[in-house]
């Protein structure tokens, strides 16, 4: 099984970013210990802040990988070519966001990639991304 995590702009900051929303471990620390606890799938990550690159990255990997585990950061409210990339590609999506995005802003509330996705899990901190692997293994 060959999973990717995507993650859009700043979260190249989880561990230096908003700590109180975001936590304090960062992404490659938290990306090791979900590989050893995950020995059978092949997990890779990519993170970009151009919104083009995660595009790019969508349709390079979406028609020969069995996953793609988003989360599109702040281009979730805004992005209707991440949207358009999610819906044309095979490989299902799941939307995953750190912070309950429903109990922040208004402009948090929406998102253009939801409606384009197997799932969405939202609020659980770095454990959404587990949470998103462990609904393509099931
Ligand atoms: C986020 C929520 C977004 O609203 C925000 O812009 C982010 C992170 C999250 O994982 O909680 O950068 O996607």
């Amino acid at each position: 099984m060959k999973i990717i995590i995507i993650n859009g702009p700043n979260l190249n900051l989880l561990g230096k970013r908003e700590n109180d929303i975001y936590g304090d471990e960062t992404f490659n620390d938290f990306f090791e210990k979900l590989q050893l606890k995950f020995p059978n799938v092949k997990l890779s990550q990519f993170q970009s802040n151009i919104e083009g690159e995660l595009i790019d990255k969508i349709q390079e990997i979406g028609y020969s990988y069995d996953g793609i585990i988003l989360n599109a950061a702040a281009y979730t409210h805004t992005s209707v070519g991440i949207a358009d990339a999610a819906k044309a590609i095979p490989a299902p999506v799941v939307e995953v966001h750190i912070s309950n995005t429903f109990s922040r802003e208004d402009f948090r509330h929406k998102s253009y990639i939801a409606p384009n996705a197997k799932g969405v899990i939202v609020g659980f901190g770095l454990q959404s991304y587990e949470l998103a692997l462990q609904s393509f293994l099931k």
